[in-house]
């Protein structure tokens, strides 16, 4: 954990920003699996967690901007539930860790929250993620469940997206740690790698150092040879020789803070010839990106420049052709590169995805609705302290190419003859996890293997 004054900052800087009523934050409640008792791996909300650091079940907080008071609401745990889980530091002693001098039975939230309405003051909550706390807002507020999101306050939004979008010294220091652990799990599934593995076992085998390093994955896990799916989460089938295997997983450590990695690598020893070409022509979108990270420049434009890359690479192979500016503008790329070239990183491994990517990424201006740059998570301008990743890929995904070609779609930017070649090449990504600075750019974490020769080297 941090020390307390960090998150009696935190909430002091959020407290700066909205200037009246209460500001409701509703914690994760523990979710099963089948039964009651038997749950999932519990995961804290991450702005409850980021302001009051309590990383267990069953509580809320509010921040009481007219009264100047901060209250953790719960409830100790009876000798019943002792029996059980063991002996546990109450409320009032785990609070004093992260500044919290109140606490009270989570049986009195109900009525200060009432007491506040009504007397006439503005309840702030974010939109809920989950369906336990759609059935809270409507219990504590009355707020209708399809009405929560419209109703969620964005003045409260923009005060934690702002906050948590700069990642201080120590939060760097935690998205090193399981961007360094996120590695180790890469290696260790491109060592393992053999012809008549299952995907599964170069799944386990990475989850296996997430876990062992104290922490745990980050989301689930991609381990697939069809890198064509952007999140295939299928693990069923054989490596055989020729395949490549499309990783993309990362670590949270016990902070909750993520590394998000992906990497490309053949099941034989050697990439193929064409595997090679494929793979150097998204590397080199790759490098274009980080080129252009700097604080000020649109994160769109960072995109942008992986589009052109991309393109003047497929170009080259004979994949497209025409002029790389006209093909970007029209999207052509998007057929190979239907996503976007990252987004931003932090506790969540989509940043604060749950607040709106409106006001995360592209800070409250709209997103696109065109094919291709409506999955761009990030636009805005960046500024120093955001994390992003970097993630440009190439992709051959046959029912797209099948669609277009019948629909003649940017039949002037791509050789379909060509590209009919290439429908079971499968796709190929990799992706780094970068800090803005005040001078440009640092990548995250110790150095992910990324070139061919680095590649191969760890498949001798
Ligand atoms: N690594 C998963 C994603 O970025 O969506
Ligand atoms: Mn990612």
């Amino acid at each position: 954990m941090f020390p307390a004054s960090t998150y009696i900052k935190r909430r002091k800087s959020l407290k700066e920003s909205v200037k009246s009523g209460v500001l409701l934050f509703l914690g994760n409640e523990e979710s099963p699996m089948n039964y009651l008792d038997n749950t999932y791996h519990f995961r804290q909300d991450s702005s409850f967690l980021y302001f009051f650091g309590l990383n267990y079940a069953g509580l809320a907080a509010i921040i009481d901007l007219d009264e100047d008071k901060e209250i953790v609401f719960g409830n100790d745990l009876t000798v019943d539930d002792i029996i059980w889980m063991g002996t546990q530091p109450t409320l009032k002693e785990r609070g004093q860790s992260y500044g919290i001098q109140d606490v009270r039975p989570m049986a009195q939230l109900d009525a200060y929250l009432s007491k506040s309405q009504q007397s006439g003051r503005q309840i702030h909550f974010l939109p809920p993620y989950r369906s336990e706390s759609i059935i809270k807002l409507y219990h504590l507020l009355n707020i209708e469940p399809s009405k929560t999101k419209e109703l969620s306050s964005v003045e409260f939004v923009l005060g934690v997206v702002n906050l948590r979008n700069h990642k201080s010294t120590e939060e760097i220091i935690e998205i090193e740690k399981a961007v360094d652990i996120s590695v180790d799990m890469h290696v260790a599934a491109i060592k393992l790698a053999r012809a008549g593995m299952k995907e599964s076992e170069l799944a386990a085998a990475a989850q296996q150092v997430a876990v062992a390093a104290g922490g745990q994955i980050s989301f689930p896990i991609i381990m697939t040879i069809n890198g064509q799916t952007l999140h295939n989460h299928y693990h069923g089938n054989t490596l055989k020789s020729g395949d490549m295997v499309l990783c993309d997983c990362g670590a949270e450590t016990d902070l909750n803070y993520s590394g998000d990695l992906s990497s490309t690598f053949p099941v034989d020893h050697h990439f193929t010839p064409i595997q090679k070409q494929i793979y150097e022509v998204t590397l080199r979108a790759h490098e274009s990106a980080l080129a252009k990270l700097a604080p000020g420049v649109p994160f769109r434009d960072v995109h942008l420049a992986a589009c052109r890359e991309t393109v003047v690479g497929l170009s080259e192979l004979g994949l497209m052709k025409g002029d790389p500016d006209e093909a970007v503008q029209a999207g052509a790329h998007a057929m190979f590169f239907p996503c976007g070239t990252g987004h931003m990183m932090g506790m969540d491994v989509h940043d604060m995805e749950d607040l709106g990517e409106v006001y995360v990424g592209y800070d409250g201006e709209p997103k696109s609705t065109v094919f291709g740059l409506k999955s761009l998570r990030l636009a805005r301008p960046l500024e120093p302290g955001f994390v992003a990743t970097i993630e440009p890929g190439v992709y051959f995904i046959p029912e797209l190419i099948d669609l277009w070609r019948s629909e003649n779609k940017c039949t002037d930017f791509i050789n379909f003859n060509e590209v009919e070649k290439f429908k079971s090449f499968s796709g190929i990504r990799n992706e780094e996890d970068v800090l803005i600075t005040p001078d440009g750019y640092r990548v995250l974490g110790k150095r992910k293997p990324k070139t061919i020769e680095e590649i191969e080297a760890l498949r001798k």
